[in-house]
C-alpha cells in the first residue's frame, strides 16, 4: 500500500458517472497515479446488477485499481468486497463521504461518519475479510456541530484500515466554500497510516502546496480534472500554444474512442456529451457548445461538432 501510494503522488478522484474506465484509462495515460473508480452500491452489487457487474468488470480492467464500495452494512459490504477481491481489485475503498440525499438517507456515503462504532465493527468485519489493503475516504464530519474527522480516523485505523483519504468539507456542505485543508493536517497528526488529502486542488502546483501544508503523503483530484486530464502531465505546462493543442485533440480523440468501444450506442453518446461539455468548459461560447453538443443525436455527429468548434478555438 505504502509503495503503490508512493508511486502515486497525484491520483484523480473518484466522481460518480464521469470517472468510468474510459476516463480513468486517460487520466492514467496522462500521468494520474493508481485510480478509484466510481461508487459501486454493495447491495445493487450483490442483487446481480447489470450496470454495477459491468462497470466492475471494467473498472478492473484498469489496474492497479481501488475499487470503491457504497453501503450500510457488513452483511452487504463484506462479499460484495470479497467478490470485488476475487475478481482482481487490488484495494478496497469504503465510501463514507458520498452526500447526496438518497445515499445518506439510506445510512451510506457520508452517513456512516455518524454513527463511529457501528462503523467501526464494519471497518474490522471487511479487515477479517480481505486481504488486500482496505481504504477509506471520508469527510469533515456530517455537519458544522460534528467535525469528527479526527474521530473517525483513529478509529479507522484501530480497525486495520490501511490508508484514509479526507475530503474536508462536512457532509452539510455538499461542494461549497473553500475546503478546510486543515482538517487534512489534523487527520494526519491523527494517525500513523497514510492520508491522502481531497479538496479544490487545480494543477500539480497546488498538489505539492497541499502535501506541503498539511503533510498528507499524496492527493486526489476531482472536479479540476474533469476536461482537463492533462493537468496530471507535469510537460504539458512547458509545451508551446501550439503543442498544447495537438496534446489535447490527441487526448480527446483517443478519450472519445475509449467510450465508443466501452459503452451501448445510447449511453456512449450521452458520455461523450457529457465529457465533451467538460472539454469545452471554460471557453467562451461553453454555454452555446453545450446546448448543441447535447442536441447531437448520433456519435458522428457530436465528433463532427466538437471538430468544428477545436478548429475555431482550441481547448485549453
Ligand atoms: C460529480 C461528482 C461525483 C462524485 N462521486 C464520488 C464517488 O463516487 N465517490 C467518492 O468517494 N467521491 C465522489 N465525489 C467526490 C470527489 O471524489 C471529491 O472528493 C470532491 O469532488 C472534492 O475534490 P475536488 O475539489 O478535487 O473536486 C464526487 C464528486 C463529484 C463532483
Amino acid at each position: 500500500m505504502v509503495d503503490l501510494l508512493a508511486q502515486s503522488p497525484v491520483r484523480l478522484a473518484p466522481m460518480a458517472s464521469f470517472t468510468n474506465a474510459p476516463f480513468r484509462r486517460i487520466a492514467v495515460r496522462c500521468g494520474s497515479g493508481f485510480t478509484t473508480n466510481e461508487e459501486i452500491d454493495a447491495e445493487a452489487l450483490l442483487a446481480g446488477s447489470a450496470w454495477a457487474a459491468e462497470s466492475a468488470r471494467q473498472d478492473l480492467e484498469v489496474g492497479p485499481v481501488a475499487m470503491q464500495l457504497l453501503g450500510n452494512s457488513a452483511e452487504t459490504l463484506v462479499p460484495a468486497a470479497v467478490r470485488l477481491v476475487e475478481a482482481g481489485a487490488d484495494i478496497v475503498d469504503i465510501n463514507m463521504g458520498c452526500p447526496v440525499p438518497k445515499i445518506v438517507h439510506r445510512g451510506k456515503g457520508a452517513a456512516l461518519m455518524r454513527d463511529v462504532a457501528a462503523t467501526g465493527r464494519i471497518l474490522e468485519a471487511l479487515r477479517r475479510a480481505i486481504d488486500v489493503p482496505l481504504t477509506i475516504k471520508i469527510r469533515g464530519g456530517w455537519d458544522d456541530c460534528q467535525p469528527n474527522a479526527v474521530e473517525v480516523a483513529r478509529m479507522a485505523q484501530d480497525a486495520g484500515v490501511d490508508a484514509i483519504t479526507v475530503h474536508p468539507r462536512t457532509r452539510a456542505q455538499r461542494y461549497g466554500g473553500r475546503a478546510p485543508w486543515e482538517v487534512i493536517a489534523e487527520v494526519v497528526a491523527a494517525v500513523d497510516i497514510p492520508v491522502t488529502g481531497n479538496g479544490d486542488v487545480t494543477s500539480l502546483a497546488e498538489a505539492r502546496a497541499m502535501m506541503a501544508t498539511t503533510g498528507c503523503q499524496s492527493v486526489m483530484v476531482g472536479r479540476a480534472a474533469l476536461g482537463r486530464p492533462w493537468l496530471f502531465d507535469a510537460g504539458y505546462e512547458s509545451l508551446s500554444v501550439d503543442g498544447r493543442a495537438v496534446y489535447e485533440t490527441r487526448v480527446v480523440g483517443e478519450h472519445l474512442d475509449l467510450i465508443e468501444a466501452a459503452f451501448p450506442p445510447r449511453t456512449a453518446l450521452l458520455q461523450m456529451k457529457k465529457h465533451l461539455a467538460q472539454y469545452g468548459a471554460g471557453r467562451p461560447e461553453a454555454r452555446a457548445l453545450r446546448a448543441e453538443l447535447f442536441a447531437q443525436a448520433s456519435v458522428e455527429a457530436l465528433r463532427e461538432t466538437f471538430r468544428h468548434q477545436q478548429e475555431a478555438a482550441p481547448v485549453g
